[in-house]
């Protein structure tokens, strides 16, 4: 449609539509861009489960657009069809569902602004770097050049309103949305997540290997949800168990996972072993790679760096490209994961994850090891409260071996990261989380390990800023952010701590008995680039 027909004074915008399935954003009917660099147009569509009305006019302009999304307070149904309508005046936005008011707002006035290459579309939410595509269907979609009355919009809506009366319908089948997967191992613990397409009650089964399938521990789930997180307790240590889920949906149908199993966390003195992998992000095809190649390991635990996803706040990133590559590995082995900064805090994180309070950080004992989980995106600053929790858990830590893990690097010797390495000088590191270093070097952590720089490294052992024997106490960087990200580079001269580094997607593999560690890294075609042994035994008494 040519942009002069598009109106500009004031406009108004109906649809009768039937959402299947929600998404973070969508679009009925509109002409926008949105990014960074340009807000300009309009759109009638939806956030989540409410509709939302955004505008863009020469009254709230800042110079390159600025949009005002009003967000309706009613939720609408999945399947079922609503009446939604837009309507600006000049001066005052309204959005009316099923025939009511249901929001306004002063905030845009004068005439609606446009960007000239955005697209007019009806069923998405598309612009130069979105397309949101409705699941569901659409009815009679109107755009005018006149600002309908309430009365306008009401009578509208009960011209058709017989449409709201049949049931919701969807063709969502019922089944996993994602796979049952496990987190938070402890000797006697494991918890069980899983979640299903519509609401369902559900129960797992759980028994030792060498048990017959009649003894079976059933764990119900009685809440109606569609995410079910279940804490299975009573267990014992370093113990084989298989599990399997069956979950039942509202109207009497069933899914049931296969025979799955798990190995509760070892003992201390107990071999065990760990892969490390960050930022699978955005490709799910390199990251299900990296996790195929994870999972031939049969690693004890699985540990993740951070930037699982590539927009926390996404659903579909979650359940379309997150957990779909990490299967078959985190079915069977339990997941520990930090928040990187693309996690956005968002309450899908804190909603897929059964981690140990606080959850955003955390410390966890594994064998002869304790992982200190840290939030790099949190303050890390002298009086802050998590370096005050991270300093009272490496003081109480009895364990022989001790590894920190958070997204953002103390030492990277990455090329752009935090500072243009071709050009002039780099921090070599992220400022708040540098706080830690004091903490390890005197708590004789061995190896910290971090995401964020899409490539791989590790440093020279370090401490009091210089590079040390690691029997001298200095502690090792790892960046290990090969999980999915697209790779990024390193300053183009070595770095003072630099080692080994490589630009592959990749994962690093640990092995730990008694004194013992064996530490590699693979590439994701499962290439060994680097190895290191560490002698517990020979290390001199850390400065504890
Ligand atoms: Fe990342
Ligand atoms: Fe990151």
């Amino acid at each position: 449609m040519d942009k002069i027909a598009m109106p500009t004074k004031v406009l108004s915008a109906s649809a009768w539509v039937a959402i299947e399935r929600p998404h973070r954003w969508g679009g009925l009917i509109g002409c926008i861009q949105d990014d960074g660099n340009a807000e300009r147009g309009f759109i009638l569509g939806y956030e989540g489960e409410h509709f939302s009305f955004g505008l863009s006019t020469s009254g709230a302009d800042d110079g390159d657009g600025r949009l005002t999304y009003l967000r309706g307070g009613t939720p609408f149904v999945p399947g079922r069809w609503h009446h939604v309508a837009a309507t600006f005046d000049g001066s005052r936005m309204r959005l009316y569902v099923d025939g009511q008011l249901d929001a306004e707002s002063t905030d845009q006035s004068g005439q609606v602004i446009y960007d000239p290459a955005a697209p007019f579309v009806i069923g998405s939410y598309r612009d130069s770097n979105e397309d949101y595509v409705l699941d569901g269907r659409l009815l009679s979609v109107r755009l005018e050049q006149e600002a309908w009355t309430a009365k306008a919009v009401r009578s509208a809506f009960q011209k058709q309103a017989a449409l709201t009366k049949f049931e919701p319908w969807t063709d969502t089948v019922f089944g996993f949305l994602v796979e049952p997967y496990l987190t938070w191992p402890t000797q006697k613990a494991m918890s069980v997540l899983f979640e299903t397409t519509l609401p369902s009650t559900a129960s797992i089964r759980v028994r030792r290997d060498s048990d017959p399938e009649e003894s079976a521990v059933e764990f119900p789930l009685v809440d109606s949800n569609s995410l079910h997180e279940c804490r299975l307790t009573g267990l014992d240590p370093d113990q084989k168990y298989f599990y399997r889920v069956v979950a039942h949906s509202n109207d009497e149908m069933s899914v049931e996972s296969p025979l799955l199993s798990f190995r509760t966390a070892a003992s201390p003195g107990k071999a065990f072993t760990f892969v490390v992998i960050g930022d699978t992000q955005t490709q799910g095809d390199v990251a299900k790679r990296v996790s195929d190649l994870a999972w031939m390991h049969r690693p004890n635990l699985v540990v993740h760096a951070g930037d699982l996803v590539d927009t926390g706040t996404s659903k579909r990133d979650w359940t379309d490209v997150f957990f779909p590559s990490m299967q078959p590995l985190i079915g069977r082995v339990p997941l520990m994961p930090v928040l990187g900064n693309h996690e956005q805090d968002a309450r899908h994180y804190y909603d897929y994850m059964s981690l140990p309070e606080p959850e955003r950080w955390y410390s966890f004992r594994f064998g002869d090891a304790e992982f200190f989980m840290i939030d790099g995106n949190r303050s890390l600053a002298d009086q802050s409260a998590q370096l005050s929790w991270l300093k009272g858990a490496l003081s109480a830590s009895r364990a022989k071996w001790r590894f920190a893990v958070l997204h953002q690097p103390p030492y990277t010797s990455d090329s752009n990261d935090y500072g243009d390495t071709t050009m002039g000088s780099s921090l070599r590191g992220d400022p708040n989380v540098r706080n830690i270093i004091g903490l390890l070097e005197r708590f004789g952590v061995d190896i910290c390990f971090s995401g964020h720089v899409h490539d791989y490294e590790r440093t020279f052992p370090i401490r009091e800023e210089e590079v040390r024997a690691y029997e001298d106490g200095g502690v090792i960087y790892v960046t290990a952010a090969g999980g999915g990200g697209h790779l990024e580079d390193f300053d183009p001269t070595n770095t003072w701590f630099g080692h080994k580094k490589a630009r592959y997607h990749h994962l690093v593999y640990v092995a730990i008995h008694g004194d013992h560690l064996e530490f590699q890294a693979i590439d994701q075609h499962g290439k060994l680039f680097d190895v290191l042994a560490l002698e517990k035994r020979r290390r001199g008494k850390s400065r504890r």
